[in-house]
């Protein structure tokens, strides 16, 4: 079974990046502790990361017939991108949208999510663990899908 994960702009920065909201891990370690959690679940886990639409639209659309499933957090596309959710649903890959903060307890523009839609669920407000819950519930979906 293959995962990818995607993460959306700014997100490189986390560990610097307001660190209040975000905390102090950088993205390189919250991928090491995803490979190492697929692993442990015998899944192969491998991350993306793009600052702009373009990018996060030609990885969705690179992992049809690749990936079994996406864990992504759009960033701040989220909240603005047509063309991310469209994508989304266009591969009909299973996807879990996942969020280090809570949007819906932030500014009023960050409460409207377009990906949410297009994903099985949400994971929001739990900082790096987040990504580690997302896998587990993209995994278990899978399984639960397989023939046997
Ligand atoms: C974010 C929340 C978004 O509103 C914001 O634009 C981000 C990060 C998060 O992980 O909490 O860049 O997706």
């Amino acid at each position: 079974m293959r995962v990818l994960v995607l993460h959306g702009p700014n997100l490189n920065l986390l560990g610097s990046r307001q660190p209040e909201i975000y905390g102090t891990t950088t993205l390189a370690e919250i991928d090491r502790q995803l490979a190492a959690r697929g692993a442990e679940l015998e899944v192969a886990v491998h991350a993306v990361q793009s600052n702009s639409e373009g990018g996060l639209i030609d990885a969705i659309q690179g992992a049809q017939g690749t990936e079994d499933g996406l864990v992504i957090n759009p960033a701040a596309y989220s909240h603005t991108s047509l063309a991310v959710r469209d994508a989304l649903l266009a591969v009909r890959l299973p996807a879990v949208e996942v969020h280090l903060s809570n949007p819906a307890a932030r500014e009023e523009f960050r409460h409207l999510d377009l990906a949410a839609g297009a994903c099985l669920g949400v994971v929001a407000g739990f900082g790096p663990r987040g990504y580690l819950i997302a896998l587990e519930q993209l995994v278990l979906h899978l399984r639960s899908e397989l023939p046997g």
